[in-house]
């Protein structure tokens, strides 16, 4: 039986017909960029993450970009984050003009560890940026501890983690991504910035437009990092949905559990979202290639971390042990809201037969 890495198009398919009618509707309506689906979208996102203001803008990378201004972060200053993680997380750091710096990850569940932080504060660090890598919670209250203990700004990259416990509570701000990947997502690019901090949202609210509040005077330098009306009301439905479909992500990773996957690869740590089931194993070019042939989807994530990216080669040497492992042995199998039983089933017994 073959089981694809992920099934957007299964998880869509009950809402294609309100997705049709809404985008029909917009293009009726005559609003295309910030408009009221976009407010309504942004207020809605809010209230079901549980904090105070959304601010939708471009794509999760501009998100990570728009908030780190919007906090403070300015030229020459460094700003904390992880390796272990997609590149666009450093990558907003230094399109800002300031320096990422490199910290290691837990070996559970390969989010940020507060203590590595804590080593790498020096008097130029203005903020830490955690990832709620592949859906898990990061260790927020030891996080947010820190961060006030140093006097830093701490920005959570969410794009992975859309509806996880606690997540987008904690931090100043909160990031998320909506391509058509991720748990909640689009059928083309957009982001959202959530805060608690009227202030943080109201500078982000003129950052993603040029540097503007009133289209006619021009405070800063900004960018054009809008979301569209046809997204924000498809994500509308979808933010609908969100819950049940995080819940069968859950569901199927328990079951992963009791088909005893965990015979034979290190299990993700338990709780989170689960956007990507990325299990550990010293053996991932047998099971990729087992895999492979029994028409089981598997994909590798950073296995090039990104403090030994050639684009950061310049920064200062790091050693980060638990980094290096997750990148050595880490293997993402399939996981969608759809994924069935039986498909579980043949995943299981694919990856036991490496050793056959
Ligand atoms: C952890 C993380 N941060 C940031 C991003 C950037 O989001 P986007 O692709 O919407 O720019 C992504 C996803 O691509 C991601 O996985």
């Amino acid at each position: 039986m073959a089981v694809p890495l992920m099934d957007t198009r299964a998880q869509w398919d009950p809402h294609m017909a309100r997705v049709r009618e809404a985008v029909l509707g917009v293009i009726d309506s005559g609003r295309y960029v910030l408009g009221p689906e976009v407010a309504a979208f942004e207020a809605e996102a809010a209230a079901a993450l549980g904090t105070a203001h959304g601010v939708g803008v471009a794509n999760g990378t501009d998100a990570l970009v728009i908030a780190l201004r919007a906090l403070g972060v300015v030229p020459g200053d460094e700003v904390i984050c992880p390796s272990y993680t997609f590149y666009a997380t450093a990558e907003a750091i230094a399109a800002i003009g300031a320096t990422p710096v490199f910290a290691d990850v837990c070996a559970d569940d390969l989010t940020l560890d507060p203590a590595a932080v804590e080593t790498a504060i020096t008097p130029r660090t203005s903020a830490v940026v955690v990832v709620h890598l592949f859906g898990h919670p990061a260790r927020m209250a030891a996080l947010r501890a820190l961060c006030d203990r140093h006097g830093l700004a701490l920005l959570e990259d969410a794009a992975q983690a859309f509806g996880a416990d606690g997540v987008g509570l904690v931090g100043d701000a909160a990031t998320f991504s909506f391509y058509p990947s991720k748990n909640l997502s689009t059928f083309g690019d957009g982001g959202l910035i959530t805060t608690p901090r009227a202030d943080v949202a109201e500078r982000c609210r003129v950052l993603r437009f040029h540097g503007s509040r009133d289209k006619q005077t021009f405070i800063e330098i900004g960018y054009n990092s809008r979301l569209d009306e046809i997204h924000a009301a498809i994500l509308r439905i979808f933010l609908g949905a969100i819950a049940g479909w995080n819940g069968r992500r859950v569901e199927a990773a328990e079951r992963y559990r009791s088909l005893g996957l965990g015979d034979h690869v290190e299990l993700p740590a338990p709780s989170g979202v689960y956007h990507l089931y990325v299990v550990r194993t010293t053996s991932r070019e047998a099971i990729v290639e087992s895999c492979r042939a029994a028409g089981v989807g598997t994909v590798v994530h950073y296995a090039t971390p990104l403090h030994r990216q050639p684009v950061f080669a310049h920064l200062p040497a790091r050693e980060l042990p638990e980094t290096e492992r997750a990148a050595r042995t880490g293997l993402a199998l399939p996981m969608f809201p759809t994924l069935t039983a039986s498909a579980q089933a043949a995943v299981v017994d694919a990856v036991a037969s490496h050793r056959r």
